[in-house]
């Protein structure tokens, strides 16, 4: 197939660039590159033959138009958005435009490629979306995400990606245009920007800094490692059912603080600390406005119906993690210098 990957330069969406370009399918990556972006994350495959590259905002609507004109793509896979939310607090606007008026300007594109191409069935826009748009849950283990759970998100970011999911839908019931949704729980692993708990704590660890954990640590969240939600996403594209949704999670739910005691002991092993333990650098600071308690997923409907799982326990995929940083810092050394990065945002201060 050839795909349209929009946020190709990002997390995600480079290990989706990847994993596609590695079982065979043609990609066109479509990214703005913003402060998020890094183009080293598609380095593997930039020289690919079936690869291409297209420095694209979504919000212009003539550019995404000529972009779907140029390469009349098989299927979109929509990552593209602003996605810290604490950058959200501080900014809200990004997150509206982007994340909001942006997928409205990718579903219009889509709509108008699809229909000059004779409606063809097989296409899909696959909308990838968060679980943080359904709130946050109580502590009951047995209480979880599902696709049925009503829609209640509370910070700007992920009201932005709630109103990006109804649009997707909305143009599916409205013109017919073929799409899947996907809502993913916290993903971590290589290329993750050092702006994200997992990395500026391993990157704090190893510069000797304390390691910020907002609140009291209890927040729970349900960790996905990238290169298993890359491989749920392709899966979903493939076989998932036009019109539906599918949740994606590890069933790995972790405290804050559990988490980062984990990673801890990781470099404890791997890089011994002279004097005592990772964990020493622990410090609790002032919570995020509005932080949600806990995330968990049920992933049945993927599982049952795609038979898709997880191939790492958390404690596996961050041991990989930990260890990729350790070999990259060529990789995460510069991004320490952009906008924002190693400051403490999204405090509700910033009018
Ligand atoms: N990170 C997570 O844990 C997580 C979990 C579930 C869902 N998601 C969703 O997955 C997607 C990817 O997340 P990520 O963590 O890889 O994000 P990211 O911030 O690492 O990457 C986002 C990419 O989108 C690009 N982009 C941003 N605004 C753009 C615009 N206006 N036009 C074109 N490109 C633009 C950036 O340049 C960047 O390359 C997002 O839609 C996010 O909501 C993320």
């Amino acid at each position: 197939m050839k795909l349209l990957i929009t946020g190709g330069a990002g997390f995600i969406g480079s290990a989706v660039v990847r994993l596609a370009i590695a079982r065979g399918h043609e990609v066109v990556n479509l990214d703005a590159l913003t402060y998020a972006a890094c183009l080293d994350n598609v380095a593997s495959v930039a020289d690919n033959p079936r690869y291409a590259f297209e420095r694209i905002d979504i919000r212009d609507r003539a550019a995404v138009e000529g972009c779907f004109a140029r390469h009349r793509p098989d299927a979109v896979m929509h990552l593209a958005a602003e996605s810290h939310v604490d950058r959200s607090i501080d900014g809200p606007a990004d997150f509206i435009e982007t994340n909001i008026v942006g997928t409205f300007t990718m579903l219009e594109a889509a709509r108008g490629h699809w229909q000059r191409e004779g409606r063809p069935e097989g296409f899909r826009f696959h909308h990838i979306s968060t679980d943080e748009v359904f709130g946050s849950l109580p502590a009951d283990p047995a209480v979880k995400f599902t696709e049925d759970t009503a829609y209640d998100p509370r910070s700007p970011y992920s009201a932005s990606k709630a109103g990006s999911d109804h649009l997707v839908r909305a143009w599916h019931e409205t013109y017919g245009l073929p799409v899947v949704l996907t809502n993913c729980s916290n993903n971590y692993g290589p290329f993750h920007f050092p702006e994200k708990l997992i990395p500026v704590v391993i990157l704090n660890a190893l510069a000797g800094k304390p390691l910020p954990i907002y609140g009291d640590g209890s927040n729970v969240r349900d960790w996905l490692y990238v290169e298993d939600h890359a491989d749920a996403l392709l899966l979903v594209l493939e076989r998932g059912q036009n019109g539906r949704s599918y949740n994606i999670g590890g069933e790995n739910e972790r405290s804050n603080l559990q988490l980062v005691r984990t990673i801890c002991g990781i470099l404890d092993r791997l890089v011994p600390r002279p004097g005592g333990s990772y964990a020493d650098l622990i410090t609790f600071v002032t919570d995020r406005p509005g932080h949600d308690a806990r995330y968990a997923i049920d992933p049945s409907r993927i599982r049952q119906e795609l038979g898709w799982r997880p191939s790492v326990t958390v404690e596996e995929g961050l041991e990989r993690t930990v260890r990729w940083y350790l070999d990259n810092e060529a990789w995460w050394r510069p991004l320490l210098e952009r906008r924002g990065v190693g400051q403490r945002l999204g405090t509700g201060d910033k009018a």
